[in-house]
């Protein structure tokens, strides 16, 4: 093991030189004109892959590509545990690029920084896992299990293919756990284990109002204005407490013990310091809740964007013909996807005024993740995060969402374990996003780690 440390501490200027090439290709997934640079995000990293010694191949699917990338198999042992290592090679659109201190595709160093789209969210968090290995391989340091690598170019559009492409290689997929590090940290000082994760649901809703834009001083008055309908409608959806106000929107939600509140509580964020993070006059949330609870354990209706009318510079004076809202719910433990939806289109078909038309298109879906923390794995994953980053890890419940992973319980019946490098203030989906150098070594660390200890067979396994 010494080895492959000391091959990791002697490689880190390369490594980093290495990830800027990375995160040099744009490869935004929710935007059609980036195609191309996702295919070319995909060679590039097969190519990576084969360089440091693993079997890569570029899988088309009906949209961006998969890669997958495994050690070299020795037939010796069929017994031998099986790991799959995934994560996201796509990024989340870079605008508003105007906020960018640096363009985003051009990656800059700055103190213990590396900032550029995609560097914490996702890129910089699987490279180390692959820089880990690349050790093992580069040192001739037998690894004590197999490992497989899936990297999808979907993740931020709701991983839909590789859903379907689990299925389809469910045998050569099999495996004992997955390990994902996409989600986050508290701080540099307190690495975590993440045992739950929130679902999702999306749609976008549309008012339509006059057949064109209209002078709103000839029409205006008579028509009813599809912006300010769809204004109305939104408000009337959360209450001034911060409750969502869909009838039947909390009825399966899964409630906090004592025993979680009281874990929550002890996490080393205070609402002060989240509030100047945010850059925001005051927090706000659901009340009975403290901010961490809110962000993580508690179900929401987002508003993502809101569209409608004249954008351009001065002013145009039309009543416009439709309004959208492109909408994210956050869900928790036992809401299902499809009823919250089905609550929240009733409720806004019920409310919509006659003078307008509604029109509601549903977008990607997920359940929320819990997974134990006490099993053997999670426990194997907590010894290899306190050494690598000599802190004791805490275990975290994070409000973003990851929905491949309840596929890969499903369809491969494999937990996965989540063992995120990102701070706080990495700035993921936010302009000058950021990923920390300190966290992409002590990952690469907890990586080299972590795999004997999650192939010591768990007592009573045989
Ligand atoms: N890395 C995030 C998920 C995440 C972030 C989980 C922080 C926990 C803490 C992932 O890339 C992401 O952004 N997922 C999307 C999924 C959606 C588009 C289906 C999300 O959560 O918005
Ligand atoms: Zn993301």
């Amino acid at each position: 093991m010494q080895l492959v440390l000391d091959y990791l501490k002697r490689n880190q200027a390369r490594f980093v030189a290495e990830l800027c090439d990375y995160l040099r290709l744009p490869s935004v997934s929710a935007q059609l004109q980036h195609k191309k640079d996702l295919r070319a995000c995909a060679e590039w990293l097969a190519t990576h892959c084969r360089q440091i010694g693993l079997e890569a191949r570029v899988c088309p699917t009906q949209g961006h590509p998969i890669v997958v990338a495994k050690t070299p198999r020795r037939k010796l042992n069929p017994r031998r545990p099986h790991f799959m290592v995934y994560g996201h090679y796509d990024v989340q659109p870079p605008e508003p690029l105007d906020l960018w201190q640096t363009p985003p595709f051009e990656p800059r160093i700055a103190g213990r920084s590396i900032f550029a789209r995609g560097t914490t969210d996702n890129k910089g968090q699987h490279f180390a896992h692959l820089k880990a290995v690349e050790a093992y391989l580069k040192t001739g340091t037998p690894l004590p299990c197999d490992l497989t690598f899936v990297i999808e170019g979907e993740e931020e559009v709701g991983s839909a293919n590789l859903a379907k492409f689990l299925k389809s290689h469910r045998n050569e997929l099999k495996c004992d756990a997955v390990v994902v590090s996409d989600t986050g940290m508290p701080d540099a000082d307190h690495p975590a284990l993440t045992c739950a994760l929130r679902g999702i649901i999306a749609f976008e809703i549309t008012v339509h109002g006059p057949a064109r834009d209209l002078h709103s001083g000839i029409f205006g008055g008579a028509v009813d204005n599809p912006a300010m309908a769809l204004s109305q409608l939104l408000a009337r959806l959360r209450d001034s407490n911060g409750r969502v106000a869909i009838p039947g929107f909390y009825d399966d939600v899964a409630p906090l013990s004592t025993y979680e509140r009281k874990q929550i509580r002890r996490l080393p964020t205070s609402d002060r310091e989240l509030q100047k993070l945010l850059g925001v006059k005051k927090l706000f949330g659901e009340r009975g809740f403290t901010a961490m609870e809110q962000r993580s354990a508690r179900p929401t209706f987002e508003i993502n964007g809101l569209t409608s009318g004249y954008q351009g510079p001065g002013s145009k004076t039309i009543v416009p013909a439709w309004a959208r809202a492109k909408i994210t719910c956050r869900l928790v433990p036992n809401q299902r996807p499809a009823r919250i939806r089905k609550v929240v289109c009733d409720y806004l078909r019920k409310i919509c005024p006659p003078t307008v038309r509604l029109e509601i298109e549903a977008g990607h879906g997920a359940e929320a993740y819990l997974v134990s923390p006490t099993s053997p794995q999670a426990q194997a994953a907590l010894r290899a995060l306190r050494e690598a980053f000599h802190r004791e890890p805490v275990l975290l419940r994070e409000g973003g969402s990851i929905p491949i992973v309840n596929d890969f319980k499903k369809v491969l019946g494999a937990d996965t374990l989540l063992l995120g490098l990102g701070l706080p203030e990495d700035n993921a989906h936010s302009p000058n996003e950021k990923f920390d150098l300190g966290c992409f070594e002590n990952g690469q660390r907890m990586s080299a780690l972590l795999w004997p200890e999650l192939s010591v067979p768990a007592a009573g396994d045989a």
